[in-house]
């Protein structure tokens, strides 16, 4: 069994990217991006994404938006809809019109939240079977989850992110198939566990170490799961449950605290009926 989607994945080049400011925890300005470490690390990533069997579309990079790397935070994609994000912070706020541009250009419906309210996009929005899985707090608004549900017509459930060094939902969840997730609790509080406990059936949980190494920010291809790291008990415990794990190392990015998933944004995920116009 496999997820069902995750075979089309938009992703941006790494030509402007830096630590430019801080807005989490794991950037820190005075630390400097090897420009072409960072290239050679986005193109494997994008090479063993395709050997894997994925197609990647690639977005145009812009000058003075270095986060732009990490287009998992672009929306939120239904079918051929998109609700583009509403960033929290003013510094990446910018990206917004060069994704709407892209997805207008691709055949994409765009469909927007309201201005007051933040969502980050698959950063904090993953599917799992039916349901929309969204985290909110330090990213996203709480109740930005009615508006997406509305817009999307997608069952949202809501769960609130505890440690501001997981600060998006892709950094404590990771879907595998209709049944397995990679989690990692210490991001949720008490109700969000149970929320997470409830939805999925089998769970390969990661302790605070694994969690903050970003193990949970993994893409996953059928049977393939590409991640930043894997200690051994977790590659133990995926290849048990018939994955192969592929190791891509991204540790420029994780210097402006983003891995694996964050580097990419699904486009092949139908969500609820508005997808389907
Ligand atoms: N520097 C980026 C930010 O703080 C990293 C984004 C990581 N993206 C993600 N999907 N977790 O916004």
């Amino acid at each position: 069994m496999t997820l069902g989607w995750g075979h089309r994945y938009l992703m941006c080049p790494p030509e402007h990217f830096g630590v430019l400011y801080e807005i989490n925890p794991w950037m820190h300005r005075e630390v400097r991006v090897d420009a072409e470490r960072a290239r050679q690390q986005w193109e494997r990533l994008k090479t063993t994404l395709e050997e894997a069997g994925a197609q990647i579309e690639v977005l145009q990079p812009t000058p003075d938006l270095p986060d732009i790397v990490f287009t998992a935070n672009a929306g939120v994609v239904n079918g051929t809809q998109f609700v583009p994000s509403r960033f929290m912070h003013p510094e990446r706020q910018g990206e917004v019109p060069y994704y709407v541009a892209w997805f207008e250009a691709h055949g994409f419906t765009v469909d927007r939240l309201p201005e007051h309210v933040h969502h980050e996009g698959a950063g904090d929005a993953l599917p799992f079977g039916s349901v929309l899985l969204s985290g909110y707090r330090f990213r996203s608004d709480a109740a930005s989850h009615a508006y997406l549900s509305r817009l999307t017509g997608a069952a949202v459930r809501s769960v609130e992110l505890v440690d501001e060094r997981l600060y998006h939902l892709d950094l404590t969840f990771c879907p595998l198939d209709e049944h397995h997730a990679i989690v990692a609790p210490d991001g949720w509080d008490r109700y969000g566990r149970r929320v997470v406990e409830a939805l999925v059936p089998e769970l390969l949980v990661l302790d605070a170490d694994q969690a903050l190494a970003f193990c949970a920010n993994s893409v996953v291809i059928d049977s393939t799961v590409v991640m930043p790291s894997c200690p051994p008990a977790v590659g133990r415990q995926l290849e048990a449950w018939g994955f192969d794990v592929v190791v891509c190392a991204v540790d420029e990015f994780l210097k402006a605290g983003g891995a694996c998933r964050c580097l990419t944004l699904a486009l092949d995920v139908t969500l609820g009926p508005q997808g389907a116009r």
